[in-house]
């Protein structure tokens, strides 16, 4: 029983309450391979430095496989009574090899242990979410391309502001999501530095090399002081916020999803691949993919909150509440990667309804501006005057129930006479949207410019990637 390898000191069994609250093999045993990698290292790195000998090194390194394996088929199946996943895969170990195993141990503490094994995971986690998030950008560049001359009513307070087109709509959040690649990929960069060999608080006098188990795991180099190290969780924070900053842009998309796919808005069909039914209404077809993309972003702010607060009042070095570190961030990761495939899927396959955005940019007056700025620069009014005269125009369109789009030259005028003839051919949507062609701005033009750097921004991270 798990009497008790990791005890010299304590000799009666751990009340039952104990092991419960304490054990986190149930939730750590997540990570096995990471755990296995380190010690693989780690046996190696002693063995090369002489701390350990060459035959003691074979046998745990056989052994560690045979430990993965068992693991991997089933055979050992991670359930049982250990503490946690290093002091089970320890004990298989040792089960398997005898007395070699027992020194594996040597100048490591589970505090150093730990800490390698979380990073390891969170790097390799960090780097399939960067992967996902530029196959998403790539989604969002295709639809932008077929779209940049698709009309949309472009708002603000929900509300019809300035007619824009929907690849610029598109372009917006490729761009909300290469700065949530940039964040993974920074924050991969700050942290991949090596925990191991910092052994409980404060190194140890064994004659090790922490270059070697350094680079044998993939990290760039090692962590600069162990007291710091080894309760360090500054990475598992900045993953968590990644991921709820990420989860937040998708939130934000997936509302707009939700939106448009109503029969009030219609611009989206999603595809019955990503919609269900209602159990009692037979015309139904609701939005749920987008929905719990929305509300589970909920939890991975939850998650962020919680390591923070985790955080917040421990003393150096290693305290056991950091063991809480674990299941909010392998719930973020989950969610992370499982919305990012569900929205890129939702992305291609989305029927978007170009005739539906075309028309809903006939109402709401949305050249209303461009009457404003045609004015100043054609009669050399101040912007404010002509902010007025074009808000009158606007009330008299709303009397006669038209769009100022709708006017006649005739009714233009009879509101105020400086308005002339010109006036007519900027109240032109299509017109508008191209006439903003300033850096940045949605004319097809632009918006054409802005796809072309984003992509030639993706094939460079791409080709640097490979
Ligand atoms: N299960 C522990 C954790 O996740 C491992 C480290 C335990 N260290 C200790 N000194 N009790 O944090």
């Amino acid at each position: 029983m798990s009497k008790k390898i990791a005890s010299a000191r304590i000799t009666t069994e751990s009340s039952e309450l104990l092991k419960e609250l304490n054990n986190s093999l149930p939730f750590d045993k997540e990570l096995y391979k990471e755990d296995i990698e380190g010690s693989k290292a780690h046996a190696y790195m002693l063995m090369k430095q002489g701390i350990i000998s060459k035959e003691d090194y074979e046998k745990i390194h056989d052994g560690l496989n045979r430990v993965f394996e068992e693991i991997e088929t089933g055979k050992f199946p991670l359930d049982g009574d250990d503490e946690d996943i290093h002091m089970a895969v320890e004990r298989r170990l040792t089960e398997i090899i005898g007395d070699a195993g027992k020194r594996l141990h040597t100048a490591r503490s589970r505090n150093d242990q730990v800490a390698t094994d979380f990073r390891l995971y969170v790097q390799k986690r960090n780097r399939e979410i960067s992967s996902l998030l530029l196959s998403l950008i790539d989604s969002f560049l295709n639809r932008a391309k077929e779209h940049s001359g698709t009309l949309l009513p472009g708002m603000t307070h929900l509300q019809h502001a300035q007619p824009i087109n929907f690849g610029y709509h598109m372009v917006a959040y490729a761009s909300m999501f290469r700065r949530d690649y940039e964040r993974f990929t920074d924050s991969h960069k700050r942290n991949n530095l090596s925990p191991l060999g910092c052994a409980a608080l404060a190194g140890t006098p064994h004659p090790i090399d922490r270059e070697i188990t350094s680079k044998m795991l993939g990290f760039d180099s090692v962590t600069l002081n162990c007291l710091d190290t080894v309760s360090d969780r500054d990475f598992a924070l900045e993953i968590l916020f990644n991921i709820a900053t990420m989860m937040m842009h998708i939130s934000r998309l997936s509302e707009e999803l939700i939106l448009w796919s109503t029969s009030e808005f219609g611009f989206v069909r999603l595809s019955d691949k990503h919609a269900t039914g209602s159990s009692i209404m037979p015309q139904k077809k609701n939005p749920d993919i987008p929905e719990l993309l929305r509300g589970k972003t909920g939890r991975t702010y939850g998650n962020l909150m919680s390591l923070l607060t985790v955080m917040k009042a421990l003393p150096l070095a290693y305290n056991k509440d950091t063991q809480e570190d674990k299941e909010g961030v392998f719930d973020s990761v989950k969610t992370a990667i499982l919305s990012l495939k569900v929205l890129k899927e939702m992305i291609d396959e989305m029927e978007v309804n170009v005739e539906a955005m075309q028309r809903a940019c006939n109402k709401g007056h949305l050249s209303a501006t461009d009457l404003a700025d045609y004015l100043v620069q054609k009669s050399g009014l101040a912007f404010r005057d002509a902010y007025h005269i074009v808000g009158n125009v606007v009330n008299f369109a709303e009397k006669l129930g038209k769009d100022i789009s709708e006017l006649t030259d005739d009714e233009l005028r009879s509101v105020d006479e400086r308005i002339d003839e010109g006036a007519l051919e900027v109240l032109n949507n299509r017109r508008s949207m191209n006439a903003r062609s300033s850096e940045g701005g949605c004319a097809t033009e632009r918006t054409l410019e802005q796809i072309e750097s984003m992509q030639r921004w993706l094939d460079s991270v791409r080709a640097k990637e490979a």
